[in-house]
């Protein structure tokens, strides 16, 4: 949903802007651009299209060299960049970011969405101001020009300040302005914002690894909080203006954990990593035969009175929360309620202090998600995280937070970070079930081993992939595709949907076996493909029924099943094995071939696999 990037200090700032934009075009990619000052005047370069689109243009105006990341020139040592994901306005050049205000003498990059911007506009347009732009950005850089001129005394930090108050909605803000050449502004509320602090040199990003190859030091910005960057001193306050001292984190994890290291698309590095991700959520919390959660907040007299557990997420989150609810359902005989976040909140949900809230978000910086953590809590709720960005907002608000050890995720489809999602819910499952004693130990160790086999599992699925491969070289020009199963399958149907239809662009539903046949079956010809996981036994007469019903009616049916499930190639056109692997625990494994074959539909039909259309990675709009 955008990102931004600003650098102030000694270096040339241009090739540290396009590679920070590079890093965060996951975000969104419809548009990018940089303002830097020069002579005294601002100057914007931007463009429709992606990133590399505006790097040709800034190698052709001289600004940096050919063929590599190196400046031509070299008096420019601060800036500000953006890439968009666009929310108001189709992506055009007009509507690309940095904006200008009316003067052209302060400039301004934002993610998120400015609410109250058509009162703004129109308060602004009485006063004078015009717009060039479709966009809710344009108001803040004319609303920082007027306070500037009006009733700040010519003071920029006043004039940000005193435009925030009056802003209503999300933003992470860079903001530079003519009369201070060797200040940058930075301003955060509800979208993402951190600042890295290196040596006669200071960044500001919208994620860390952006910034991660310059500095190891970071400062999490919070919400209503500004900062005031020049090369030598980093200085955060409150939105009020008052000074905030806040120590920043050190990060330890690499920067090449989020390159592509050898492999065509992020989305194929990150499917490859999913055994080492899944072992290294699980493996350090299992110690002498038990479930170590370090600091796990809630008793068994807590989980006990619970009067339901509410899991809330989005899109392959909330698919992880719904195998979840299957999985506490069965093993802790609580209710279990998943909503999908941008609903949960605005329904006035049953929510108090009885509620557990388990909220799954990889990035941790979801929007929807983070409301709804915010409702959930002011409710009362005890609120459970599962996240994978370490120190992002859900993490930092929850009561608790387990993160998933998935490493950075930069495919906008998720892949990894569902397999440690649904890692986690195991975990917590197994025991919150244990602590209320609805399982044995002896059941609790036995999961726990189970558990542990998982990786190698996984391994064994990715050899195969070629036999996935081949079959998606024989279905890519299918015009739609059915996904049905039952139970735990039918779960796990809804996030195989949604990874083919995002990358591949083919229609795409997920119905549980037995409903199809109350309308949606109209739609079975001829020749239409029906990809049914069959991993739970209990279930396989029924389902083996639901198969034969669409193949009465002409479909193609590819079963993906465990190596002991005979029965299915009697019924199926063709079928992939999985290992043998516990019903419960199925999905977790069975989810890698739809993975593989949403990737290679995606490959095969030449879509751009690690950015599709109209998407993006961290969505952090309502
Ligand atoms: O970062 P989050 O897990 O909160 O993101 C939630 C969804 O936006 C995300 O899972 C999205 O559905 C993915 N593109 C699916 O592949």
């Amino acid at each position: 949903m955008c990102g931004i990037v600003g650098y102030v200090g000694d270096k040339d700032a241009l090739p540290i802007l396009i590679r920070g934009l590079k890093g965060l075009e996951y975000r969104g990619y419809d548009s990018s651009g940089v303002a830097f000052i020069q002579n005294d005047n601002l100057k914007v370069i931007k463009k429709k299209g992606r990133i590399k689109i505006l790097e040709e243009m800034l190698t052709a105006d001289g600004y940096l060299s050919e063929g590599d990341d190196k400046p031509a020139q070299s008096d420019i040592h601060m800036g500000i960049g953006h890439t968009r994901w666009a929310t108001h306005g189709a992506p055009s050049d007009e509507n690309s970011h940095p904006h200008l205000s009316e003067n052209g003498r302060i400039c301004v990059v934002h993610n998120g969405i400015i609410e109250n911007y058509i009162e703004l506009r129109q308060l602004l347009t009485e006063k004078g101001y015009t717009f060039i732009s479709e966009t809710d950005t344009e108001v803040v850089a004319h609303l920082i020009e007027y306070h500037f001129y009006f009733d700040c005394n010519q003071d920029i930090f006043a004039s940000v300040r005193e435009a925030l108050l009056e802003i209503e909605g999300s933003y992470a803000l860079g903001v530079l302005c003519t009369d201070f050449p060797d200040l940058m502004i930075a301003a955060r509320k509800d979208s993402p914002l951190v600042v890295g602090i290196g040596d006669h040199e200071n960044f500001v990003a919208s994620d860390i690894p952006a910034i991660l190859s310059y500095t190891r030091e970071i400062l999490i910005v919070e919400d209503n909080e500004i900062i005031v960057l020049t090369k030598k001193d980093v200085k955060l306050y409150s939105v009020h203006g008052v000074l905030i001292q806040r120590d920043p984190i050190h990060i330890d994890w690499d920067s090449e954990a989020a390159e592509k290291g050898g492999y065509e698309h992020f989305m194929m590095k990150e499917m490859s990593e999913e055994p080492k991700a899944v072992r290294s959520t699980v493996a350090p919390r299992l110690r002498n035969g038990k479930i170590v959660l370090d600091q796990f907040p809630l008793s068994a007299e807590q989980i006990r009175a619970a009067r339901n557990i509410h899991i809330v997420a989005c899109g392959t989150a909330y698919h992880a929360g719904c195998v979840g609810k299957y999985v506490i359902e069965k093993l802790c005989r609580i209710p279990v309620i998943v909503d999908v976040a941008s609903e949960f909140r605005y329904r006035d949900p049953l929510v108090d202090n009885q509620t557990i809230v388990i909220i799954i978000s990889q990035s941790g910086e979801t929007l929807d998600t983070l409301a709804a953590m915010r409702e959930a809590k002011s409710r009362g709720a005890s609120i459970i995280s599962i996240v994978n960005v370490v120190g992002s907002s859900i993490s930092r608000e929850a009561d608790y937070v387990m993160y998933t050890a998935a490493g950075p995720e930069i495919a906008v489809a998720s892949t990894k970070a569902y397999n440690t999602q649904l890692a986690c819910m195991y975990l917590l499952a197994f025991e919150m079930s244990h602590l209320i004693g609805k399982i044995s130990d002896e059941e609790y160790r036995t999961y726990q081993d189970k558990l542990l086999e998982i990786p190698e599992m996984i391994e064994k699925v990715l050899e195969s992939r070629s036999e996935i491969q081949r079959f998606a070289s024989e279905h890519f020009n299918a015009d739609s595709i059915f996904f049905i199963g039952r139970g735990l399958d039918y779960a796990l149907s809804m996030e195989a949907s949604l990874k083919l239809k995002e990358i591949s662009y083919i229609h795409s539903e997920a119905y549980p076996g037995g409903e199809l046949k109350h309308g949606t079956i109209a739609l079975i010809e001829k020749g239409t493909l029906v990809v049914c996981p069959l991993t739970q036994d209990s279930l396989m007469d029924k389902m083996i029924s639901n198969i034969q019903e669409v193949r009465a009616r002409g479909a193609v049916v590819l079963g993906i099943t465990t190596e002991k499930q005979t029965r299915a190639s009697e019924v199926c056109d063709q079928v992939f094995y999985i290992p043998d692997v516990d019903p419960l625990l199925a999905p977790i494994v069975a989810v890698t071939p739809c993975q593989l074959f949403a990737y290679y539909m995606s490959v095969y039909k030449g879509c751009d696999v690690d950015k599709p259309r109209n998407l993006a990675k961290s969505v952090t709009v309502e």
